[in-house]
């Protein structure tokens, strides 16, 4: 658009440049043709009253000049007459002449000076006057002048007609022409090169043929709309034979999960029932700064998981509208398609009010429920005013979701983790045949622990509308049926592993999350992560030989000062090392108007500068601490470029960095520290297990890592990625959205 704009102003003002000039000659020449009209007629006058008024002048009859003078005044163009004597002074004037006009005088004394009529224009009363002086004669010499006065106003009243009427014209004819050029670059040239892009990004997503848009029939892009249209019958066809083969391959469980074996599974299973993704953390945020609208993906494991799934089976995915940009983005229905960049399912977005955020998300989820279910050791903070939003924002969501099922027969809804804990119980009791799943994502703490909680029976009663409740690993599932089992009244089967309250069941099981690897992991095509790994180190002025590296939300449950104080120990145990290695902690910004995080955050900063500062030196020190969020291909180049990874949580579901370092790491190069007590240590046996809470033992780990031969680290890398690709998130969420179809 702006584009546009600018074509039709420089068009504009071309016109305008090429009238004004056009006009500028045509009014020049206009005026010299009209004075020197003026002035050829003006002598012929004189010249034909000279004769009349020479004998008159001779013959000194002044009463005679008078009466001649007062007869040709004030006729036509003509405003009057004067006749001077030799020294130039008037012998007789017309009325209208009888101011006093010193050019005049001037004039009519060149004339006798020169013996031949001269003239000039001068302004009289805010008119225009020609002035002509004629040289009278006796015999033989000069005895006086006669001058004409002309009016020759006419003559400007003509330049501003001839400017008026140009300037209209050029008025007329630039609207013309910009609405013309309007048209033809909207109608001609936008439309229909955008018509070609949609139908480009339609064949590259997969979508139907026939619903897809008529490529446009223009004559002017013909050639292209032929070539387009090639390309994406290439594509259809490449797609339906992978499609084909992705089939084939459902057969065969042990070939990998891919995105593609995902899309035909669900088909398969779902036989076209809708996936409804349910969860706070909305996967695309917008943010609206200046003018400009642009989006990014939150730091959050559930994202990073549940956005590829979703990538495949194109569902919806219902979620918290908390960017500023959001609002601008949405439709009607408050949906609006992503990814962004190539859309491919509908994420509709929920908006909260500033006090529901305040209770539900920084209050109850993560004061109250989040310390609550993580054992860092961090006292949970339940508010009844928090509960009150938290119950609110529960049944907001329940809301938007009830809007989009109502009409399916037996749709499919799953929620994430432990901000939506009410909703199972809030949509079964308005949608009875939904089926329902709710995987949490964080660990179930035991018994006890979950005791103190003081709405524990309310939340377990919402969890149990779910039919199908997730966990991480089976441990998380046995502490949340023992915890129904002292909090609740219900039917108990463990060998069945469900809880039955009322006339419903639900079955509880775990589910080890992962990540979109090996298909989800090739990168961006011209991303040079090798000259971006060495561009990072160069501007963070790093020049170790060796690389140590924790991604992490500052998070008081990552472990991130235990981290910390075990390099410390580290350089004291091994001053070797001192000068040699640096550890580059990423740090992205979380929870940050909840008062621990703060806290926390700042604490993280103390440290590391303690730390530093104990042991710098020459330019280097061992903690470059990156407080910001990091785009997928940073966090992916510096994965590449350290020798070693340390996860250190006190307490987590799963950890999924653990796997994406893994996952990065196709050079089968590096060794990963991971805390036993993430979800993750159950699968990648390879890491080397440490308690974060031993920071003598992590690090001698830094020390095994960094000493680890390159044999050793293949051999351990590649054991791992093989366990992660056969365990990736597609297989993941095939197995929940299978055990799930299985129960409606
Ligand atoms: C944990 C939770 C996720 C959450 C993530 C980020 O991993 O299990 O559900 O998305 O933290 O937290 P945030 O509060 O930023 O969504």
């Amino acid at each position: 658009m702006k584009q546009l704009l600018i074509a039709v102003f420089l068009i504009v003002v071309i016109i305008t440049l090429i009238v004004v000039a056009f006009t500028a000659s045509q009014a020049l020449n206009e005026e010299q043709r009209l004075e020197s009209d003026l002035q050829y007629r003006s002598k012929l006058l004189a010249d034909s009253l000279k004769e009349t008024v020479e004998p008159q002048f001779i013959n000194k009859s002044q009463y005679q000049l008078q009466y001649l003078v007062s007869k040709f005044e004030d006729k036509e163009r003509l405003v009057g007459l004067n006749i001077y004597d030799n020294k130039a002074i008037p012998v007789a004037t017309s009325s209208s002449l009888t101011s006093e006009i010193p050019k005049a005088k001037q004039i009519a004394a060149d004339a006798m000076d020169q013996d031949q009529a001269t003239g000039d224009f001068i302004n009289l009363n805010n008119k225009k006057i020609y002035l002509l002086a004629a040289p009278l004669h006796d015999k033989d010499s000069v005895v006086g002048a006669l001058m004409i006065a002309q009016n020759a106003g006419y003559i400007d009243t003509r330049i501003a007609e001839i400017w008026k009427n140009n300037l209209v014209r050029l008025f007329v004819q630039a609207s013309l022409l910009s609405l013309a050029t309007l048209v033809l670059i909207r109608w001609l040239i936008y439309a229909p090169i955008k018509n070609l892009v949609e139908s480009l990004k339609f064949a590259r997503s997969g979508g139907e043929e026939s619903n897809s848009k008529k490529p446009t029939n223009s004559l002017f892009f013909r050639p292209l709309v032929n070539e387009i249209t090639n390309i994406r019958r290439s594509l259809q066809e490449a797609r339906s034979s992978a499609s084909e083969e992705a089939k084939l391959r459902l057969e065969k469980l042990d070939s990998p999960w891919t995105s593609l074996r995902l899309k035909e599974f669900i088909k398969d299973i779902l036989k076209g029932r809708t996936v409804y993704m349910v969860s706070n953390r909305e996967p695309y945020i917008h943010i609206k700064n200046g003018g400009k609208i642009s989006f990014y993906t939150p730091a959050s494991g559930m994202v990073t998981a549940i956005e590829p799934v979703m990538q495949a089976c194109e569902g919806t995915w219902i979620a918290y509208g908390s960017g500023n940009g959001d609002k601008l983005m949405v439709n009607r229905k408050n949906q609006v398609k992503v990814p962004p960049d190539e859309p491919k399912y509908t994420l509709k977005r929920v908006w909260l009010t500033e006090e529901e955020e305040k209770g539900y998300y920084d209050g109850f989820s993560n004061e109250g429920l989040w310390p609550l279910c993580h054992i860092a050791h961090n006292r949970p903070i339940f508010r009844k005013e928090d509960w009150d939003q938290y119950q609110i924002a529960n049944q907001k969501f329940a809301d938007a979701v009830i809007s989009e099922i109502k009409n399916q027969e037996r749709p499919i809804v799953l929620i994430q983790d432990f901000h939506l804990a009410l909703l199972p119980r809030m949509i079964k009791a308005q949608k009875p045949s939904a089926v329902i799943g709710l995987f949490w994502h964080i660990p179930w703490p035991n018994a006890e622990s979950f005791s103190i909680c003081p709405w524990k029976k309310e939340i377990l009663d919402g969890m149990l509308g779910a039919d199908l409740l997730g966990f991480h690993t089976q441990l998380h599932c046995n502490n949340f049926i023992e915890t129904v089992g002292r909090e609740i009244e219900s039917l108990i089967d463990l060998e069945q592993s469900t809880i039955s309250k009322g006339n419903h069941t639900s079955y509880i099981k775990s589910f080890p999350i992962s990540i979109a690897f090996p298909n989800g992991y090739h990168g961006l095509k011209n991303y040079d992560y090798s000259a971006e790994g060495k561009k990072l180190l160069n501007n963070l002025k790093i020049r170790s030989q060796f690389i140590g590296v924790g991604v992490d939300r500052l998070d008081y449950t990552k472990g991130i000062l235990e981290r910390f104080k075990a390099i410390e120990i580290f350089l004291d145990k091994y001053p070797l090392y001192k000068g040699k290695f640096t550890f580059i902690q990423v740090a992205a910004p979380s929870r940050t108007k909840v008062k621990k995080y703060k806290e926390f955050a700042e604490e993280v900063r103390k440290e590391a500068e303690r730390v530093n500062s104990s042991f710098k030196e020459n330019g280097w020190k061992p903690i470059v601490l990156l407080e910001r969020h990091h785009s997928h291909e940073e966090v992916q180049t510096i994965y590449k470029l350290a020798d070693l990874c340390l996860v250190t949580s006190l307490h987590d579901g799963m950890n999924l960095v653990a796997k994406e370092y893994v996952a990065a790491r196709d050079d089968e190069k590096g060794v990963l520290i991971l805390s036993q007590y993430t979800g993750a240590s159950r699968e990648l046996k390879d890491a080397i297990i440490v308690n974060p809470y031993n920071a003598e033992q992590t690090a001698n780990a830094i020390r095994e890592a960094l000493e680890m031969t390159p044999k050793e680290q293949t051999k351990r890398i590649r054991d791992m990625r093989e366990i992660i690709k056969n365990n990736n998130v597609y297989r993941w969420s095939a197995q929940l959205l299978k055990t799930m179809a299985g129960l409606g």
